[in-house]
C-alpha cells in the first residue's frame, strides 16, 4: 500500500487525521520546524504517542558539508525512533548521501525540481526521493509530469528508490501524481482535508438525515 504522510510539525493536525486516515508518519524540514517553533525533542514523542510506535519520521540534516551532513545523519539516526534522513540533492547533498548509504542509512533526497535530479539522486542509492510538486508548477513547468517522468526513469532502469511528493496546493496536482504509481506521498494538512471536502457531500448526507427522520424519527437502523 502507497505510504501516507502529513507535511507537518502541526501535533493537533496529526491527531485529526491519523483518526481517520492510515497515516505512516510525518515529513518535516527545517522550514517546517522553525514556523511550528517545535523541535524534534518535543515533536517526534508527541507523534509515536499519536500514530503509534511504528510511525516513521523523515527528518533533514541542517549541516553544510558533506562530512557535517554524514555525522548529522549518524547522531539523527541514533534517536530512538524510525527515522528517515532528509538530504537535499544538491552536489554536495549527493556526496553525502553516497556516504551515508554505505554506512545503510534510510534516506530521502529532497529538493527535487526535475526528473534527472530525482535520477541522480536515486542512483546515488537514495530510498526515497522528493520532487516539489507545486513549486515546480509554480515556476511555470510540470510538477506532476517530471513526477511520471522520474517513475518512468526509474522502472526503466531498474531502480527501487520510491517517490515520495511533496509540495501540494490542490487534490488535482496530488491526483495526478497517484496515478503515476508513486509509493508514497506527503501532504499538508490543508490539501488532506480538501482530498475529502467536496462540497457535494455534506447536503448529501443531511438529506438523508432529514428523510430517515420524517418517517422514522429518532429511531437507529436497526430499530426500524
Ligand atoms: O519538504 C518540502 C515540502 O514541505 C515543500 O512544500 O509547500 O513549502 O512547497 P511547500
Amino acid at each position: 500500500m502507497i505510504e501516507l504522510y502529513l507535511d507537518t510539525a502541526d501535533v493537533g493536525q496529526v491527531a485529526r487525521f491519523s483518526a481517520c486516515l492510515p497515516v505512516k508518519g510525518i515529513t518535516t524540514n527545517p522550514s517546517i520546524l522553525a514556523q511550528a517553533d517545535t523541535g524534534l525533542s518535543q515533536l517526534l514523542p508527541a507523534v509515536s504517542m499519536i500514530i503509534g510506535p511504528y510511525t516513521r519520521f523523515h527528518v533533514q540534516v541542517v549541516s553544510q558539508t558533506v562530512d557535517d551532513m554524514v555525522a548529522e545523519a549518524a547522531q539523527i539516526r541514533a534517536l530512538p525512533y524510525d527515522i528517515v534522513v532528509k538530504v537535499p540533492a544538491t552536489e554536495i547533498g549527493l556526496a553525502a548521501i553516497r556516504k551515508m548509504k554505505a554506512d545503510n542509512i534510510p534516506v530521502l533526497a529532497t529538493a527535487i525540481y526535475s526528473a534527472q535530479q530525482g535520477f541522480l539522486a536515486a542512483l546515488c542509492g537514495a530510498d526515497y526521493l522528493a520532487p516539489y510538486v507545486n513549486r515546480i508548477d509554480a515556476m511555470g513547468a510540470d510538477g506532476a509530469g517530471a513526477v511520471a517522468d522520474l517513475q518512468l526513469l526509474l522502472d526503466r532502469h531498474g531502480l527501487d528508490s520510491k517517490i515520495l511528493p511533496a509540495s501540494f496546493k490542490n487534490t488535482q496536482q496530488v491526483v495526478e501524481v497517484l496515478k503515476a504509481g508513486v509509493a508514497a506521498i506527503t501532504l499538508p494538512v490543508d490539501v488532506a482535508a480538501q482530498m475529502f471536502a467536496h462540497p457535494a457531500v455534506q447536503p448529501a448526507v443531511d438529506r438523508f438525515t432529514q428523510d430517515w427522520q420524517g418517517v422514522f424519527g429518532n429511531k437507529l437502523s436497526f430499530e426500524s
